[in-house]
């Protein structure tokens, strides 16, 4: 508690407006003509996008490809070279931090947190933000649901540090779902979470879509894009290699050209959802009447 009330003693002594909620389909952020530099090396180059309100929009690519610097560009973490970055319909220098705060919530990609605070006060920090608002009245029915969306409600009292690390995962997400922030920057949330915990943290994105967020998640796992997202970008060396409806733009020879990686792209058999699948040697031509068996390993 120590260090979120110090934080929100903080924001409180800053002005800001607090957010009204989006109009369907408004931009609440975009980017045009981006070009980053990091490290002497063009990271990201000409990059226009746009995250809209009511929409799931997945960052797809292989490593390297420049998605989580395309996130902290959209969540105004990042100096441009050149090109421009507008928040909720502002450029982003004319927001203030805690501003930016009540606009945007990010998830980074490696949760390098570890606090030894019990897991509820580490979601309480998400409230910051809200502190001096009449909002803040709401602040622990906000964390309780949020915990309960995540499913952590059962380790609300332990260390976040005792953690494993799917469940410190969920905190993190928790922690930003509590921020209420209209626009959602998730950097691979599902990355260290089981098949079940995959799935809900999706409906989760899909269900603040639906209350009118935007939602900006990277993702590996084409499929979970596939089936939840409305949009989807594909990076590739620093540059979109294209945008849309994952059923028109997750194609056999783009995907496999761009992850260097044979693919093939089959249509689910109810719903039609694009599956991606990497192609592989068939089981009888590996040889071994054992592995064909199932039996020595
Ligand atoms: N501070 C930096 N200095 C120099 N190069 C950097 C820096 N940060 C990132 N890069 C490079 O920029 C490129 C894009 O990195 P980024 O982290 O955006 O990739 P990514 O698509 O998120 O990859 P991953 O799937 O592995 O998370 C990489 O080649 C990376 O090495
Ligand atoms: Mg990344």
């Amino acid at each position: 508690m120590g260090v979120t009330s110090r934080l929100t003693g903080l924001l409180a002594r800053n002005k800001r407006t607090v957010p009204a909620r989006p109009v369907p389909g408004a931009a609440l952020a975009e980017i045009e003509d981006l070009y980053v530099r990091l490290g002497g090396r063009e990271v990201l180059a000409g990059i226009d996008l746009t995250a809209r309100a009511g929409e799931v929009l997945a960052l797809v690519g292989p490593n390297g490809a420049g998605k989580s610097t395309l996130l902290a560009a959209l969540a105004a973490d990042l100096p441009a070279a050149s090109g421009g970055i507008r928040i909720d319909g502002r450029p982003v220098g004319d927001w203030s931090a805690p501003e930016l705060a009540l606009r945007r919530s990010v998830l980074p990609q490696s949760a390098a947190l570890s606090f030894p605070f019990p897991v509820e006060d580490v979601v309480r920090m998400g409230r910051a933000p809200w502190a001096g608002t009449p909002f803040a009245d709401s602040d622990e029915r906000v964390v309780a649901e949020a915990m309960a969306a995540t499913e952590v409600t059962d380790f609300a009292a332990r260390p976040f540090s005792a953690l494993s690390g799917g469940e410190r995962a969920r905190v993190a997400l928790a922690r930003v779902l509590a921020q209420q922030a209209p626009l959602l920057l998730l950097d691979e949330p599902t990355a260290a979470l089981d098949l079940r915990h995959q799935e809900l943290v999706l409906r989760i994105c899909r269900e603040r879509a639906a209350a009118g967020d935007a939602v900006v998640v990277v993702l590996h796992d084409l499929g979970l894009a596939a089936a939840y997202a409305d949009r989807a970008a594909v990076l590739h060396d620093g540059r979109i290699a294209t945008a849309g409806p994952p059923a028109e733009v997750f194609d056999d020879a783009l995907l496999s050209r761009v992850y260097r990686q044979p693919v093939e792209v089959f249509a689910h058999p109810r719903g039609g959802a694009p599956m991606v699948v990497p192609v592989r040697v068939a089981p009888a031509s590996r040889g071994g009447a054992d592995t064909a068996a199932g039996g020595a390993i």
